[in-house]
């Protein structure tokens, strides 16, 4: 099959990645992170959640971080943010954030322990977001978690998926990502997926969301680009997780997806050297080797050199 001639990377790493650190870390090195990022060629850089600060305090410092980020933007940059109700929407809109994302689940039991409400109850939620969002000029993404299993109820029907994505693209989001939570696609479970949504949302208006738990992500990536998806979220070292799926690793590795998309002839407009200084030196400031094979690869060949 052909495969689609460009790929754009929305990177979730000060988003996804920092909201699960177990350390504090200072807002200047999140807006460091995001200045690099941007440096990098990344276009789209999910920046912080507007979510409850009692429930994931990583995040606590979102207005902050959004601010001084718009404060000096890198040009042509989108700097989206989580906002899971009116009152962390008000909190964007007023830090000034021009896009947004809610986030779903199709998972009841997810839905309950992530946001504390069923799933219909969070569309009803989510439907002022996205209407009070687009009134004031700001896009709206909706994500679905646990697309292909959840942490709580174990497997999810594709159909179960196709339904909440429904529901956000017809409230007015203009792309759903597809968030496999705690990693446990493979590609034949992942097609499954994409056949169901696709029969209900076009396409070209899906994003991959794979978090690489069982080290699948980039094959998962791959069996959904050979069918026509062209948008996928990654973070910078592999960073992350759910603070409410124990034991989920990080999204897949940036670095990983554009040496993957390079290898193919796909262009990403992204520098890989850049990305990976990038990495070397977030995984420094949290005292740790960055999680990408290719970072960890070409730093090393570096120091050989
Ligand atoms: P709740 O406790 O039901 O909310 O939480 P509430 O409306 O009853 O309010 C309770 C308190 O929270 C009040 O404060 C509110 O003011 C405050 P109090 O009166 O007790 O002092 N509050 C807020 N504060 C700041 N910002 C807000 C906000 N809303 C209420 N927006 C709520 C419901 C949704 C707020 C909570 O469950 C929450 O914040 N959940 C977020 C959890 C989260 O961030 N999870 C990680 C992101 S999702 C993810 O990682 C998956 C994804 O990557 C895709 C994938 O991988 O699958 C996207
Ligand atoms: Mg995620």
């Amino acid at each position: 099959m052909k495969l689609p001639e460009t790929v754009h990377i929305v990177e979730v790493g000060p988003r996804d990645g920092l909201q699960n650190e177990k350390q504090q870390v200072a807002t200047a090195t999140k807006v460091e992170l995001i200045r690099r990022l941007a440096a990098a060629g990344l276009k789209t850089i999910e920046a912080t959640a507007f979510v409850s600060p009692k429930w994931v305090p990583q995040m606590g410092d979102n207005a902050e971080v959004l601010r001084q980020t718009l404060a000096a933007p890198a040009p042509g940059v989108n700097y989206p943010v989580l906002t899971p109700n009116l009152q962390g929407l008000e909190a964007a809109l007023a830090a000034g954030a021009s896009e947004i994302a809610v986030f779903g689940a199709a998972s009841e039991a997810f839905s309950q322990k992530n946001i504390n409400c069923s799933i219909a109850e969070s569309l009803e939620r989510f439907r002022p977001v996205i209407a009070a969002a687009r009134a004031a000029g700001v896009r709206a993404r909706g994500y679905v978690s646990c697309v292909v299993a959840c942490p709580y109820a174990g497997d999810i029907a594709p159909e179960a998926v196709a339904e909440v994505a429904a529901a956000l693209f017809d409230m007015g989001c203009y792309q759903i990502s597809l968030g496999d939570t705690i990693g446990a696609g493979t590609p034949r479970r992942i097609r499954r997926m994409l056949e169901a949504v696709a029969a209900r949302v076009p396409v070209a208006q899906l994003a991959g969301h794979y978090h690489d738990t069982c080290g699948m992500a980039i094959a998962n990536l791959y069996a959904s680009l050979e069918m026509g998806v062209n948008t996928f979220d990654a973070s910078i070292s592999g960073l992350g997780g759910c603070p409410y799926a124990a034991g989920a690793a990080g999204n897949v590795a940036t670095e990983d997806v554009i040496y993957l998309l390079e290898g193919l002839g796909i262009a990403t407009g992204i520098d890989l050297d850049a990305l990976i200084d990038c990495s070397a030196w977030i995984s420094a400031a949290l005292g740790r080797p960055p999680g990408s094979k290719v970072a960890l690869a070409r730093l090393g060949r570096r120091k050989e050199h």
